[in-house]
């Protein structure tokens, strides 16, 4: 196995996110969902998204719109998916990185987790409409 680095640029956060899903689309317990959502030829789409998803967080890189949790709402899942989920990112991300943004990534996912959980499943997220002037503030 190589050596451990930090991650750096955005293409380390690319083979990040692309091994990460080969991970989670071959996941008895993910991949269904997934899969069912995601149509084959969707997948570059969503690899991309999630690529600048994880740019914007790591290293502050524009680039990335959209309002995630709404994309999670209905989803066929309950806590022992985002158990699996965050299990399957952090065993991604200790294989091949190490450092402070390495660490940084299994605390913000953990963090959104949390998060997407609570408002998830407790069924508390409110749909706020859009505007400009609550866009900045909406980063979930
Ligand atoms: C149970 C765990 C999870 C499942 C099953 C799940 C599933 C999905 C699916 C199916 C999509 C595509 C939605 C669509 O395009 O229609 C998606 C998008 C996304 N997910 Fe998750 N997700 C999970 C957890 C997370 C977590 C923990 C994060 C953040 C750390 C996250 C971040 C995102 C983002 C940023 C998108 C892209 C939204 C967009 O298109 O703008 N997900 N997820």
């Amino acid at each position: 196995m190589k050596p451990k680095r930090d991650l750096h640029t955005p293409n380390d956060v690319d083979f990040l996110v692309n091994t990460f899903y080969e991970r989670v689309r071959s996941d008895v317990m993910l991949g269904p969902v997934f899969n069912e959502r995601i149509q084959p030829d969707a997948w570059p789409v969503h690899l991309e998204r999630m690529t600048q998803f994880w740019s914007n967080l790591l290293f502050a890189i524009p680039g990335y719109k959209g309002s995630p949790l709404l994309k999670h709402i209905g989803l066929p899942v309950g806590a022992e998916h985002f158990e699996r989920w965050l299990e399957l990112w952090e065993s991604t991300v200790n294989d091949h990185f190490e450092g402070d943004v390495a660490m940084a990534a299994l605390t913000k996912a953990r963090n959104i987790a949390e998060v997407f959980q609570e408002k998830l499943l407790n069924n508390t997220f409110q749909v706020v409409p859009l505007t400009d002037t609550n866009h900045a503030q909406r980063s979930l």
